[in-house]
């Protein structure tokens, strides 16, 4: 599928702002691509426009969906399901956009929480989703995104760093990929 079609596709399911946060990803991750990994461009803007392509249904339905499609959801997601799109876009990415690349699928897996060991496709996706210009603004988002150009490893150290303290303000539980992957980061 072209990048115009799986646009056409997004356009269908998403809402605008969705649509416009999903173009927002595809360009900053094909842009720190340029920057940090000139091979990965076409791969991250392609994988930046379908991460979010299962973010359309409401919570019953994504679980109900979930289990008709054998897709296996731990606790923490059966309790926290904004996150169960990840897992849901790699299956809408095979069967509604003939995505089949295990790099591409991979970065899509691991966007919410990324993970210890990230290759650099996933990292340019986790970091792309939360500094792309339509994110709304949020603490230290401008000096994120600056060093997002500069040490990429450091940015995520960042990005988790207030995703942390966001999770404990609100006094939700964290999923265990967050912290493991933070750990992993901060050595
Ligand atoms: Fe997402
Ligand atoms: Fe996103």
């Amino acid at each position: 599928m072209t990048n115009y079609e799986i646009i056409a596709g997004l356009q269908k399911t998403l809402k605008n702002s969705r649509l416009g946060h999903s173009m927002g990803v595809a360009c900053t991750a094909a842009n720190l691509a340029m920057c940090h990994d000139k091979d990965l461009i076409d791969k991250a803007f392609r994988a930046g426009l379908l991460h979010d392509c299962a973010k359309y249904m409401k919570d019953d339905e994504s679980i109900a969906f979930c289990k008709k499609h054998g897709i296996e959801l731990s606790e923490y997601e059966l309790k926290t399901p904004g996150l169960i799109h990840a897992k849901m876009g790699v299956y809408v990415a095979k069967n509604d956009y003939d995505e089949h690349d295990e790099q591409i699928l991979s970065a899509i897996r691991w966007h919410t929480t990324g993970k210890p060991g990230m290759d650099m496709l996933e990292k340019l996706i986790f970091v792309a989703d939360y500094i792309e210009p339509l994110r709304k603004i949020l603490p230290n988002l401008n000096e994120i995104r600056a060093m997002a150009y500069k040490d990429l490893d450091q940015c995520i150290i960042m990005i988790y760093e207030n995703t942390i303290s966001y999770i404990k303000e609100k006094g939700d539980c964290f999923d265990p990929t967050t912290l493991e992957a933070y750990e992993y980061y901060k050595k």
